[in-house]
């Protein structure tokens, strides 16, 4: 059995408005609000890296657990952008946070479904040996995609979030996760430079291939609404429950219309969707460890509250875990 029993995030300081955009790109407040529900969202500061924000967000979560840097037996670390390409960034955080030299991963690539995915592999870690893991989900988009690039810029935004999961009752269970992954849509939301298929050279940074990031919006949308609606039912039906025993659920917040057609889609009331996109923007891996810890921390999610998290992402990669407070 698998438990949270820390909660923790971090969001850089800067503020970036959709007028910021507006003076970049052709773009307007009106149309990022309306088009994605987007207010607002956090760009580092030259001095941060997708490492220091782990570790700002690891550690709020080990203080919440009462655990330390020593408690930790492994750390699962989901991002798309990381620190480098080798090390990952897991390895970078585990020196940092000076933990024990315990095994670390990154589950790279996995898109914005990465955290929840992590979430699972580290139930199974600790079914095979009762063990403290540390689940971060991070991106540091703003240095990774094109600032001149409409389509995608203004959708995203930088933050980490972290919890402690460990195999004593705490804060609460996780019941179940379902994940699956569809590779053959691979194409449709790709950052493809700097792989061995299309390595960095003089001509990707010629043809501006290092950060551009391919999305057929449209077809993302359908997909995702789709994705997070079927997963979030199987979990719920695997634990044996129906959607009106949930108290809320946390999806993937890539934007509000999305959000608001999963939350139709399962039959929801609107005060049992947690939505801060409009805040943070579209921050990949950390979106739903992010808006949990707030959620926590706000007093939204309490004692005895069935919790569903639902994510999706590139790859097709999705997921839904169910999870009693
Ligand atoms: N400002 C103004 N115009 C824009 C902007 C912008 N920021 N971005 C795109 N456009 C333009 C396009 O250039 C295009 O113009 P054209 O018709 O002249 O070629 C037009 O808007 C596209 O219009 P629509 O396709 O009708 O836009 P849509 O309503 O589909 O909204 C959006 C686009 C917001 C990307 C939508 O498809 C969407 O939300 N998709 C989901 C994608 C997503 O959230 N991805 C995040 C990463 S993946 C994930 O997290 C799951």
């Amino acid at each position: 059995m698998a438990h949270f029993m820390g909660f923790g995030g971090y969001a850089p300081e800067r503020v970036i408005t959709n007028d910021y955009w507006a003076e970049l790109v052709d773009t307007s407040d009106e149309w990022i609000t309306q088009r994605t529900g987007i207010k607002r969202r956090r760009m580092a500061a030259d001095d941060e890296s997708t490492m220091t924000m782990s570790v700002a967000a690891a550690e709020s979560a080990l203080k919440d657990s009462g655990l330390v840097a020593d408690d930790i037996d492994e750390i699962i670390l989901a991002t798309d952008t990381p620190e480098m390409m080798t090390p990952d960034t897991s390895a970078l955080v585990q020196h940092q946070l000076g933990c024990r030299a315990i095994p670390t991963y990154d589950l790279g690539g996995s898109g914005c479904a990465g955290f929840v995915q992590a979430v699972d592999v580290a139930r199974s870690r600790i079914a095979v040996a009762p063990k403290n893991v540390l689940v971060i989900g991070v991106e540091l988009i703003s240095r990774m995609i094109s600032p001149t690039d409409r389509n995608t810029a203004p959708l995203f935004g930088d933050a980490a979030g972290a919890v402690v999961m460990g195999p004593e009752p705490g804060r609460a269970e996780v019941l179940d996760v379902v994940s699956g992954t569809d590779g053959g849509s691979a194409e449709i939301l790709t950052l493809a430079a700097g792989g061995t298929r299309n390595p960095f050279n003089e001509k990707t940074l010629l043809n501006g291939d290092y950060n551009r990031l391919i999305m057929d919006g449209r077809k993302v949308f359908v997909e995702a609404v789709r994705r997070m609606s079927e997963a979030s039912a199987e979990v719920l039906q695997r634990i044996g429950k129906s959607v009106s025993d949930v108290a809320l659920v946390i999806p993937h917040q890539a934007n509000l219309r999305i959000i608001d057609a999963v939350r139709k889609k399962m039959g929801l009331d609107e005060d049992k969707v947690y939505v801060n996109v409009d805040e943070y923007g579209n921050t990949g891996s950390a979106t739903v460890p992010l808006a949990m810890w707030e959620a926590v921390d706000n007093g939204t999610i309490e004692k005895g509250d069935l919790v569903v998290l639902t994510a999706f992402g590139a790859g097709f990669h999705w997921a839904a875990a169910a999870v009693q407070f």
